[in-house]
């Protein structure tokens, strides 16, 4: 990695603030949680047919499939552990922190509650399939089966956001306030090819604020970057904080 790009990405952030930080799954690969698209490390969907698994098509059509598929994710998310790119992470008091994650690592991590935003919900809760209003906190070390709502009957499934599901209208807003007035957006494992979240990257650019990027390989946001640092966040995040 270019040594002159980390100086510049840590003199963006030393200047900043108004810092943010828009993350994926590749935030948390080094904790040991699969990423989606990253072939070279076996990426979820490379393996699964994310209309299958992460769709209420999917879910309707086999809710026992997508339940034991989600137990899985949810025992290697209990067994994994914040990595040092979290720490960092968490070592900004005042940063708001932007992921696509559903896992808890930047919570475990440290990251106050109020300074992250989970655009596609999280792992560690169920919802009613039907939106009733019922939720409840599951145990990621011991995920519940498929089972029916207490409150009106029909199943209950992980509080994520499916394809074809809506984003949490407050969570959007929030990230979308933050990544308008932000000074600084720090990119984090991402391929940046699902929208809108992309799209917070654009809208951060076109109001001013610098780019950095760390990811292991190019990705949909590369041409808006101010810096981009190839490789793994674990190694590169702490040195943007050091
Ligand atoms: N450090 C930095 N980047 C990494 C690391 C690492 N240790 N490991 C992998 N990466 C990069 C990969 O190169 C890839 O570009 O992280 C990126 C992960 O991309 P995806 O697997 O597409 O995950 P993500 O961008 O989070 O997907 C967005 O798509 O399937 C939906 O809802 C799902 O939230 C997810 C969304």
């Amino acid at each position: 990695m270019n040594s002159d790009s980390l100086k510049c990405g840590r003199e963006i952030l030393t200047a900043a603030t108004r810092m943010v930080s828009f993350s994926g799954a590749g935030l948390s690969a080094e904790s040991g949680v699969a990423t989606f698209r990253d072939a070279k490390s076996g990426g979820l969907w490379t393996k699964h047919d994310p209309m299958r698994l992460a769709s209420p098509e999917g879910f309707a059509d086999d809710p026992n499939l997508v339940m034991d598929w989600y137990a899985a994710r949810r025992r290697s998310v209990a067994e994994a552990e914040p990595n040092s790119a979290h720490q960092a992470l968490a070592s900004q008091p005042d940063m708001i922190h932007i992921t696509q994650n559903v896992d808890d690592l930047l919570h475990r991590a440290g990251v106050r509650v109020e300074q992250v935003i989970q655009l596609h919900g999280t792992i560690a809760r169920d919802h009613c399939h039907a939106r009733c209003g019922f939720e409840e906190a599951i145990d990621l070390a011991n995920p519940p089966t498929l089972r029916d709502c207490p409150n009106c009957g029909q199943p209950l499934r992980p509080g994520v956001v499916w394809f074809g599901e809506s984003l949490p209208a407050e969570s959007w807003q929030r990230a979308e306030d933050a990544c308008a007035e932000c000074d600084a957006l720090l990119v984090i494992g991402t391929s940046a090819e699902v929208y809108p979240a992309a799209g917070l990257i654009g809208l951060a650019k076109s109001g001013g604020a610098r780019i950095i990027i760390v990811n292991t390989q190019p990705s949909g946001a590369s041409h808006l970057a101010d810096v981009e640092l190839i490789g793994k966040a674990g190694e590169i995040v702490p040195v943007l904080f050091s």
